[in-house]
């Protein structure tokens, strides 16, 4: 038998689940605060102050998300993804990026930010090694994206989506949630955005979870009818399915094109059978789904009990109840059934 080379690599995926799913992804909520109010995710009883945010005893600090994270590499996670809220405002984020990006075996740190802060940390996190970066974008026009905000950044966000471009992010992907009525006369423009600029755009499946008052059948668009829409301006080509592209499905739009179209479908073509994923949210509870609430409390393993085999079995632990599919489609059709945690302490 021929022996592989493996002295860089765990000697198997400890990590793998129920559903012989390896996981080797672990996003990361740093914190539920957010310097926007974005109408899918904040709920009217949030905006209006009704709901607290978490106390700062009640986040895991830095020190115990980095030895969850030695623990979750030694057993086989590869990825971590940085998400919040917005992870960027998290007081000393950057010194404890420039920790995480140290740890041996980690080799693909990326982050999701809404990019009001990225003109200023961009060199930072590209410096730290964070070279991958997802960023909220949805709607080109100023006063659209305040209004789906609550804050008038659309040229902030620009100025940093240009110093990522500039600094040699790759890959740099814009997300658009794409949704009737409010900013889907734009899909074509977004298309035509990635005919122009090396970046991935990305048309994301409006989900009712967050603030799912927003949510109906009406205000959703399926990835099928934003790809029949973008089909009209030209040919859409087939990519080869690269590691960094997750669940989207990738385009060309025309063979000229500098950047590449994404489309997730977590209602229309769900990638649960695919999912490699866990979440520690911001609370420090172990998730291995985002539309299922259990959860694993690792926060009260990491003050009560803090050995790396009570880490280790809270990972595995959150991994077995990681369930075969999500149930979005089915609860969709029941009304005033959304039992979902909110996204700003999930991480989206
Ligand atoms: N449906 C689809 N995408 C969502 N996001 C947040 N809430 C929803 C929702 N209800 C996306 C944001 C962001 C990413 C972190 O999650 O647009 O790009």
């Amino acid at each position: 038998m021929i022996q592989e080379n493996t002295s860089f690599a765990p000697l198997r995926n400890d990590l793998t689940d129920l559903f012989s799913r390896p996981i080797s992804y672990l996003r990361l909520s740093l914190t539920d605060r957010c310097n926007l109010k974005c109408m899918y995710c904040v709920t009217e009883e949030e905006s209006s102050g009704g709901l607290s945010k978490l106390l700062h005893d009640e986040l895991l600090t830095y020190e115990e998300l980095l030895r969850t994270v030695r623990v979750a590499v030694a057993m086989g996670i590869t990825k971590v993804r940085l998400t919040g809220g917005e992870p960027l405002v998290r007081r000393n984020v950057l010194s404890f990026i420039r920790d995480l990006t140290r740890i041996e075996g980690l080799d693909d740190v990326r982050i999701t930010t809404n990019g009001v802060l990225l003109e200023q940390y961009g060199k930072a996190l590209y410096d730290a090694g964070v070279t991958k970066v997802n960023i909220s974008l949805d709607s080109l026009r100023p006063e659209r994206v305040a209004a789906i905000t609550g804050v008038d950044c659309f040229d902030q966000v620009w100025r940093g989506i240009e110093t990522v471009l500039a600094l040699g992010f790759s890959p740099v992907k814009l997300n658009m949630v794409a949704m009737r009525h409010i900013n889907d006369d734009e899909i074509l423009d977004f298309a035509r955005m990635s005919q122009q600029l090396p970046l991935q755009m990305r048309f994301i499946e409006f989900m009712p979870i967050g603030a799912s008052s927003r949510w109906n059948a009406d205000t959703y668009i399926s990835t099928d009818e934003i790809m029949a829409r973008i089909g009209t301006l030209g040919e859409l080509i087939p990519l080869q399915k690269g590691r960094a592209d997750g669940p989207a499905k990738v385009f060309r739009l025309g063979a000229d094109a500098a950047g590449t179209l994404g489309f997730i479908s977590p209602l229309s073509h769900h990638f649960c059978d695919r999912c490699n994923r866990l979440r520690l949210t911001s609370a420090g509870m172990l998730r291995s789904c985002l539309l299922h609430d259990e959860e694993v409390n690792l926060r009260s393993v990491l003050r009560n009990e803090p050995t790396d085999a009570a880490i280790r079995e809270a990972l595995l632990m959150a991994i077995r109840n990681k369930p075969r599919g999500h149930q979005l489609e089915e609860r969709m059709h029941r009304s005033g059934s959304d039992c979902h945690g909110r996204m700003s302490r999930i991480g989206g």
